[in-house]
């Protein structure tokens, strides 16, 4: 296991155990809610209704509970994860909502998550079964799988975008599982396609990019939730840094560090004066604008990742470990719903997508997990279900 904790001042750790053990409480009292059915992806009014097993969040509720298990060692949460896999089972098996590259996310953070943390062989198999689904979207001209919808769906075909590269640890995961190198060669050339097409040469990303799936010709970027096709996603940015240090992780190829590097220098100059950046990084102080906390939470995973990854003697080693730290103290101090007692979530001024009117100023599901995230990895050895 990696040790990647920070070394924290003792009133530090105190601060962070008490945020993590308000996030518990959160997840305590969802257990009994959210059984068959799971928290929507963004609240309404800071509260989660329940909906089926259909979103592409589904499994960062299954992914809280399990961290919540991996602090506790409580039975309760065991159970609780346990019995949401029947979920995920029926939903591979009887190809519920699977025409997603999201297959990554939903699978990693139930199933893998089962295996690496208890050997469960039946999740084994159901994230192999996802794992073989993901990569069928796959594109080998292009060296590209498709984000969203029908293969053969003229808006979607040959899409890709900055969010997969957190789907690719599943494809990594399976490789190493089955000894099938043709999974790992797929999210590698996914990555280096990532790295080439939707990072801008001001180190900017677009959020989306369209391959011509035929020839592999590069055709042109643009965005789904960010502000403007040129401008900058804040989370699109923050999946970046994550996700090209996880191709790091499983590859060894220093491409993905530098391209993390990139994102990550970007998204830190950014930050507005607490340190939370606004939901499309074009915006800053003054602009009347809301705050997407879910993209600090993810970023705040990508930078101790990359930290960790870092040689000791390089400056970014420390430089990114510290900035995430800060960011992370930002959110844990004036971010979570403590002084809302009727939220059943727990991170608060998040936005699922602005240009649709979705979730804004709200909690939402990811933005709730990477939080726990965050604060399981300043606080402990925690191995990753990435
Ligand atoms: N992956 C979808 C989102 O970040 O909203």
């Amino acid at each position: 296991m990696q040790k990647i904790t920070p070394e924290l001042k003792d009133e530090e750790r105190l601060f962070f155990e008490q945020a993590l053990e308000f996030a518990l409480q959160q997840i305590a009292g969802n257990l009994p809610v959210f059984k068959e059915r799971f928290p929507a992806p963004a609240s309404h009014d800071l509260i989660y209704p329940a909906v089926p097993n259909t979103d592409w969040t589904a499994s960062f509720w299954t992914g809280m509970v399990w961290l919540a298990y991996e602090w506790t060692g409580e039975g309760k949460y065991l159970e609780a994860a346990e019995r949401q896999l029947n979920s995920f089972r029926q939903r591979v098996v009887e190809r519920i909502s699977v025409d997603t590259h999201d297959l990554g996310f939903l699978y990693s953070l139930s199933a893998v998550a089962a295996y690496r943390v208890n050997g469960n062989p039946a999740a084994r198999e159901m994230a192999l079964e996802a794992a073989g689904l993901l990569a069928e979207r796959y594109f080998p001209e292009a060296g590209i799988i498709q984000a969203w919808g029908d293969l053969n769906d003229p808006e979607q075909r040959g899409r890709m975008i900055i969010d997969c590269l957190l789907n690719l640890p599943l494809l990594y995961w399976a490789a190493e599982e089955t000894g099938d190198s043709r999974y790992s060669a797929m999210a590698r050339r996914h990555a280096l396609q990532s790295a080439r097409y939707l990072i801008r040469p001001d180190h900017t990303s677009y959020h989306t990019y369209y391959m011509d799936p035929e020839t592999g010709k590069p055709l042109y970027g643009n965005t789904h939730q960010g502000y403007a096709d040129d401008s900058c996603w804040s989370r699109g940015q923050a999946w970046g840094i994550y996700g090209f240090t996880l191709s790091y992780v499983y590859t060894g190829d220093p491409a993905f560090l530098d391209a993390s590097r990139q994102l990550a220098d970007y998204f830190l100059a950014k930050r507005p004066a607490d340190g939370i950046v606004y939901w499309d990084l074009i915006f800053t102080d003054g602009d009347g604008q809301e705050k997407d906390s879910s993209a600090a939470a993810i970023a705040v995973c990508g930078l101790l990742e990359l930290s960790a990854q870092l040689p000791t003697d390089d400056p970014g080693a420390s430089g990114y470990r510290e900035a995430a730290v800060e960011m992370l103290a930002a959110l844990a101090e004036g971010y979570t719903t403590k002084d809302q007692p009727h939220s059943n979530g727990i991170l608060k001024h998040g936005v699922y997508n602005k240009p649709r009117g979705w979730g804004i100023d709200e909690c939402t599901l990811w933005g709730d997990y990477f939080y726990c995230e965050a604060l399981m990895r300043v606080l402990g050895e925690w191995q990753r279900y990435w």
